[in-house]
């Protein structure tokens, strides 16, 4: 299901903050928007750190709500027209098409990520960040998710979810093979207290192992580099030298060659 929004509809009782906002949406489905308060900047900060501005394509984002880690990403440079905002809440999506009217939003479900974005992704999609409530699906469905933004992404592609637990909210034991998972320092700041996981392709480019080592290589690399265009600077002096002394020395057999 899904649905292209244009325009927010006015709402004569629209609360007055965020808070409030959310609360409210909390009240009427706790499940499924899943927290009492939006996400702190702290927390959508730390999210869009984990999406690399430079990687081409699409970022889609899963249960934006009020909009605090769009906002993020857009700070972190990524360009309103790259985004692809999910959100199975009308109201939020209302909200959000107001906040970021050159973003594109979708009332859809994100759990059936394939059906909500049939035709409408003609391009790479960079990575999927995700403010869902995961801990609320099964393991089952979260890995699905997870499989399902894979199917979208290049193997350089990365899922980042928020947790407010202290374990991967992927289990770990069905990421074993296929999905790298990597967990940030708790952001203390946020309430309550949460941390950013990142998961990639195992064996990609852009997983953290492989990443470490290609950056040592380009450090060998340059130093590489640095050390042969130094071998060829003293090359060049000594052969300056060496023309010296060659002319030097024919100079002098010439004068010694003229002698009686
Ligand atoms: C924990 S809130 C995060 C919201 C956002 N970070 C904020 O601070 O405003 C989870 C969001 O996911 C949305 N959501 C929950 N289930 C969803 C689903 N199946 N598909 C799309 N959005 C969903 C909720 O409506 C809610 O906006």
């Amino acid at each position: 299901m899904s649905l292209r929004l244009s325009r927010p509809k006015p709402d004569t009782h629209a609360p007055q903050s965020d808070g409030e906002t959310f609360l409210r949406r909390f009240l009427g489905d706790p499940k499924r928007t899943g927290a009492v308060a939006p996400s702190s900047p702290f927390l959508a900060r730390e999210m869009a750190r984990a999406v690399d501005p430079m990687a081409p394509g699409l970022v889609v984002e899963l249960g934006p709500g009020t909009g605090p880690v769009t906002k993020a990403l857009i700070a972190r440079g990524i360009r309103r027209e790259r985004l692809l905002l999910v959100e199975f809440d009308p109201y939020f999506c209302n909200l959000l098409a107001g906040r970021f009217p050159r973003a594109r939003v979708l009332r859809g479900d994100a759990y059936a990520l394939g059906e909500t974005l049939a035709g409408r992704v003609t391009q790479p999609v960079a990575a999927v960040v995700s403010s869902l409530p995961l801990l609320n699906e099964t393991p089952e469905r979260r890995m699905a998710l997870l499989d399902d933004a894979f199917a979208l992404m290049g193997p350089e592609g990365v899922f980042v979810q928020f947790t407010y637990g202290l374990r991967s909210p992927m289990p770990r034991e069905a990421l074993a093979g296929r999905y790298v998972a990597r967990s940030g320092p708790p952001i203390l700041r946020n309430l309550p207290p949460a941390s950013v996981w990142t998961y990639r392709l195992r064996g990609s480019a852009a997983e953290p192992k492989v990443m470490k080592f290609r950056d040592h290589a380009e450090r060998l690399g340059a130093r590489f580099g640095e050390r042969c265009r130094a071998t060829e600077t003293m090359i060049g002096r000594h052969s300056d030298r060496v023309k010296e002394i060659i002319k030097r020395e024919a100079a002098a057999f010439g004068r010694r060659g003229d002698r009686p």
